[in-house]
């Protein structure tokens, strides 16, 4: 099947262009199409941009184990709708994906259910170093160097100075300090509001974590990118570290301050914690001057009854994947950065760090995951309307201006016109090294 894209304005990699885009299969095939280009499908995208699918290299889907609060369908169609094309899942699901055969068995369920591109981490312990030098089908090792939702917890030094030393996947951490984030609860008997998390997950506890995390990885020159980074101290830190070191920043993390809690208490409670207004300005200066490469979700959702338990029974997480793009857009509408800038961030950084085959830019011969955004739509999120199970989101009630329109993954189109095609299945996202 054939699809001509025409009259959109496409991100290119160093150019934004008004031309006809070709697709072919699963494929890009042609850039600049003449209009008379023959086609089973023409699609007249006048006004829109084109942009590459987005990959959004954290997220937690809870499939297998924790369906009642999201499963790989819901989830994808959350994604599709969002622009969102591939995906890169977080190890705490139940089992954890730390054996060959979780691992194995994740991407066979993905395989049946998932209405979008998908990858999954392999999760670090204390003693599964054989398990992280076996896996391939991954995109690489992810490890809690600070306990978060689940019971995933490296922390002693021997440990990860061996699974530095003798793995050669890139790694990606959760970086809080343990015995910070310890001391810290201890000191205030537990925490009694929401605004006590933020005291609990310092910026010591991060920075402290951080700056662990790099010397591991600088000591023995692995490949290592810090999630989540939350703190002006990171970014500061992070500016003088070398090439082996990327971080990623997170809407939540941007668009949420502790000032935000009278507001949306437990519902902003998230593992690293929210941080001050300054520490939201920073991770966005640590992003426009390149300190920052990628923006991921952290897609982590609790169902409201669990969310809504008084601190600190209250789970840490929200979901993301169908708005993070529209929040983006949004930006882009209001002046404070360029949609290239968004398409860098969101497509073109993750397909980089975690060397994704042939996604992630417009570019002849790469996968056909493609989004067509309207930067003029104003639209307002809505808690009945989100397709995630959780059916929430932190931002209900926000009105922002530019959203995706219409989604391709690997050539077929499964959002358009504000709906889903529930037949279109994505595909094993595909590594080179
Ligand atoms: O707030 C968080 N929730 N941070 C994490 O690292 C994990 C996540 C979850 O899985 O709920």
């Amino acid at each position: 099947m054939k699809t001509l894209i025409r009259n959109a304005t496409v991100i290119l990699p160093d150019a934004m262009e008004r031309i006809n885009v070709l697709i072919d299969g699963q494929t890009i095939v042609v850039l600049d199409a003449a209009d008379s280009t023959t086609a089973d499908e023409v699609v007249d995208a006048a006004g829109l941009h084109l942009i590459p699918g987005v990959i959004d290299d954290q997220v937690h889907f809870r499939e297998p184990g924790l369906t009642h609060k999201e499963d790989l369908t819901t989830a994808t169609r959350a994604c599709a709708r969002g622009g969102i094309t591939s995906f890169l899942e977080m190890p705490n699901t139940k089992p954890t994906t730390t054996t060959l055969q979780a691992l194995e068995d994740k991407l066979a369920i993905a395989a049946e259910k998932c209405l979008v591109n998908y990858g999954f981490y392999i999760g670090a312990t204390p003693d599964n170093i054989d398990v992280l030098k076996a896996a391939q089908r991954t995109p690489g090792i992810k490890i809690f160097i600070g306990s978060s939702t689940g019971d995933l917890l490296v922390d002693s030094q021997a440990a990860l100075e061996r699974i530095f030393a003798e793995t050669t996947l890139p790694i990606c951490a959760h970086c809080e300090d343990e015995a910070t984030v310890k001391a810290n609860a201890a000191a205030l008997g537990g925490g009694s509001s929401v605004a006590d998390h933020s005291r609990i997950r310092d910026n010591k506890a991060a920075i402290i974590a951080t700056k662990r995390a790099v010397d591991l990885a600088e000591r023995h020159r692995h490949r290592f990118h810090v999630l989540h980074v939350s703190t002006a101290e990171e970014v500061e830190f992070l500016r003088g570290t070398s090439d082996l070191i990327t971080a990623e920043a997170c809407p939540h993390h941007l668009f949420f301050s502790t000032d935000d809690y009278d507001r949306l208490g437990t519902l902003i409670q998230m593992n690293p914690s929210i941080k001050s207004k300054a520490d939201c300005a920073a991770v966005w200066q640590g992003l426009l001057d390149g300190t920052l490469e990628v923006i991921a979700t952290d897609h982590a959702p609790h169902t409201l009854e669990e969310k809504r338990q008084p601190y600190p029974k209250s789970p840490s997480g929200l979901p993301a994947v169908e708005n993070s793009l529209a929040l983006l857009l949004n930006e882009v509408h209001l002046g404070r950065c360029l949609l290239s800038q968004v398409v860098s961030w969101m497509c073109e950084a993750p397909a980089r760090v975690w060397n994704i085959h042939n996604k992630g830019a417009i570019r002849v011969g790469y996968d056909a995951d493609l989004v067509l955004v309207d930067l003029n739509k104003t639209q307002t999120i809505l808690n009945e309307n989100q397709l995630t199970k959780s059916r929430w989101s932190p931002w209900h009630g926000t009105t922002l201006t530019g959203w995706p329109v219409r989604t391709w993954v690997m050539g077929r189109t499964v959002f358009a016109d504000g709906k889903l095609d529930e037949s279109v299945r994505g595909s094993e996202i595909q590594y080179s090294r």
